[in-house]
């Protein structure tokens, strides 16, 4: 059998982070949710072993790619003697803070668990994806959701106001564990307001959503790469209604509301950043992601 499944990126709308854990990590309180830029994976069943392909040369095609791993996983753990060729149409960013890696491994895990007919729930497959990346639980899920701990305990949330979001990717990639081991947390200046944003999601309040948004991972990335801080103070001048960094960037995401304001942000962004996308907002309005 062969399956097709759909891998978006995701976004963050706060993002906190809490403390240091003894084991390195860090734990975390973010509100993230899906957008409408999506890898797109074919699953086909071999006799044996795992192969991969991308349509972009930017992602590993061996045991560096979280896709790959992902398959090994399953196999490994369920005793699968079947293979898999893994093609990935590469759409969402490397290394850009949207999770790219971890739904291309959430979504092998999903179109496995399907095509190996191994039964698991969400909740298994996400406890299996933790070990591939932090971002993997949610990316199982998809939606709107707080992601606490690592980024593995989920609270599912209804979507927010429906609205545009256009993406700007520096050129440069940025690794998420560098960012966490610049951070300080005794120079964390203003932390997001978790109630306050609850609260806009809740009652389709756009303007408060816009307010809320906030993540303290900006306060690293930012002065390290200056680019960052450009492309959000130039959405915001070209009329964004709120604009910030996602995950630990560098991309940054403009929401907008109006049609016309989108094509005023995208043209303002030309000349400045070659990969500008804009989307709609998906936060839990997506279909099935098995198509
Ligand atoms: O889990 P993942 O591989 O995506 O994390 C990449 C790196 O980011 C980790 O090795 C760790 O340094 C850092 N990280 C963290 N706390 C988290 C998530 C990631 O410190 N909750």
């Amino acid at each position: 059998m062969d399956i097709s499944v759909k891998a978006p990126a995701k976004i963050n709308l706060t993002l906190d982070v809490l403390h240091k854990r003894p084991d390195g990590y860090h734990d975390l309180e973010m509100v993230m949710t899906t957008v409408d830029l999506a890898d797109r994976i074919d699953l086909t069943e071999t006799s044996g072993g795992i192969r991969l392909e991308s349509t972009s040369g930017f992602v590993p095609f061996d045991d560096r790619n979280l896709a790959y791993r992902a398959a090994a996983l399953i196999k490994e753990r369920f005793g699968i003697q079947k293979g898999v060729h893994i093609l990935i149409h590469k759409h969402v960013p490397v290394a850009a803070g949207l999770a790219g890696g971890s739904s291309d491994a959430a979504a092998t895990l999903r179109g496995l668990n399907t095509m190996w007919d191994l039964g698991l729930s969400p909740e298994e497959l996400g406890d299996l994806g933790l070990a591939l990346g932090s971002d993997v639980p949610f990316c199982v899920r998809g939606g709107t959701a707080i992601a606490r701990g690592r980024g593995e305990k989920l609270t599912p949330l209804s979507p927010p106001p429906p609205c545009w979001v256009v993406l700007a990717k520096p050129p440069h990639g940025v690794s998420t564990a560098e960012v966490f081991q610049a951070l300080d947390m005794r120079k964390i200046a203003e932390r997001p307001n978790l109630e306050g944003m609850l609260k806009a999601i809740d009652q389709g309040d756009f303007p408060s959503v816009c307010s809320h948004l906030s993540n303290v991972l900006e306060g690293v990335t930012m002065p390290a790469y200056p680019k960052v801080r450009f492309l959000k103070e130039r959405m915001v001048s070209f009329g964004a209604d709120g604009v910030l960094m996602s995950g630990s960037g560098p991309t940054v995401f403009g929401l907008v509301k109006k049609e016309s304001v989108v094509r005023r942000v995208v043209n303002g962004l030309r000349g400045f950043c070659r990969q500008v996308y804009a989307v709609r907002m998906l936060g839990g309005l997506e279909g099935s992601p098995l198509e």
